[in-house]
């Protein structure tokens, strides 16, 4: 396995994708940039960053940071697919996909529309836009590949050339789980405050009080309740461990405590 990887490009640039690909050309390697959207890529543009056509783009490694969502309430993989087929007409050496995906998705990128013949590996994002020097691009990440030679270039081009730390799982599915399951935890721990905020409320006892003396317990950890669980990463995570098997009962109910906390913060009850 000794290939250059030295030329990235970067699909997707968008609130992770742009980070990405800066902190790329940070490191020394030649890097350009695609996206769909041309605000992307003139705000790419303006800070740096090259940018491409999908067809034009020559690259060792193509790094996936393209928005994942849903499609009639089913989580949809499509722009991976769409991009990773674009993709499958080249020679490139390694695809790291750093979008959110659900289990299953990127083996069957490397089976279906690679056929086997590019690396893959998945190298889920946990980037916090509040704290990107902490919490950015360069944070302990995840990664987990379709196989041994994919995750060896994967260590190579995450741990060495880019001194990402790196925790290796033992498969890609591994990796896809646990991103979605890490940010259902936090929804359900959050939910789990919201609900008791509002108990407290209609018992007439302040929540902070009885949080903070909860959290004296050398393992309890409650969580602040805000004003309910924005941005988009959380809320569709948790829906995307929920729709996998008929076993989300707390998942759903943390869904609608959270909604129920919204509707309550709305109407002013404190
Ligand atoms: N924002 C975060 O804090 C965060 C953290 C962890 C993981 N993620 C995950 O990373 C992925 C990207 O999130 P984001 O916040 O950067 O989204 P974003 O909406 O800010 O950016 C995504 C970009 O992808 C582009 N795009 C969509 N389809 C495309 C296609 N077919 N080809 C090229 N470009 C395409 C969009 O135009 C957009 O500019 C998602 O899967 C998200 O769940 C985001």
């Amino acid at each position: 396995m000794s290939k250059d990887l030295q030329k990235v490009c970067v699909i997707g640039l968008g609130e992770v994708g742009l980070p990405t690909a800066l902190y790329i050309k940070e490191k020394g390697l030649e890097v350009c940039g695609f996206d769909i959207s041309s605000r992307a890529t003139e705000r790419a543009r303006a800070m740096g960053i090259d940018t491409v056509s999908l067809d034009d783009a020559d690259a060792d490694v193509y790094v996936i940071c393209v928005s994942t969502g849903f499609r009639d309430s089913a989580p949809d993989m499509s722009p991976i697919i769409d991009v990773c087929r674009k993709i499958a007409e080249k020679n490139a050496d390694l695809v790291a996909i750093e979008s959110t995906v659900i289990p299953g998705t990127c083996r069957k990128v490397y089976n279906e529309v690679f056929r086997g013949k590019i690396p893959v590996v998945h190298v889920p994002h946990r980037y916090w836009a509040g704290d990107p020097v902490n919490h950015g691009v360069k944070q302990l990440r995840v990664i987990g590949a379709v196989n041994e030679e994919s995750l060896e270039l994967g260590v190579d081009f995450y741990g060495r050339k880019l001194e990402i730390p790196l925790h290796k799982v033992s498969s890609v599915e591994v990796a896809e789980m646990s991103k979605i399951a890490e940010n259902a935890y936090r929804y359900v721990q959050i939910a789990f405050a919201e609900e008791l905020r509002m108990i407290c409320s209609r018992l007439g006892l302040d929540f902070n009080e009885v949080r903070g003396a909860c959290n004296t317990k050398w393992n309890i950890e409650i969580l602040e309740a805000r004003d309910g669980i924005k941005g988009h990463c959380l809320p569709k995570d948790i829906r995307y461990l929920a729709s996998l098997t008929e076993f989300n009962n707390l998942l759903k109910c943390a869904i609608s405590t959270d909604q129920i906390y919204q509707e309550w913060i709305k109407r002013g009850e404190k």
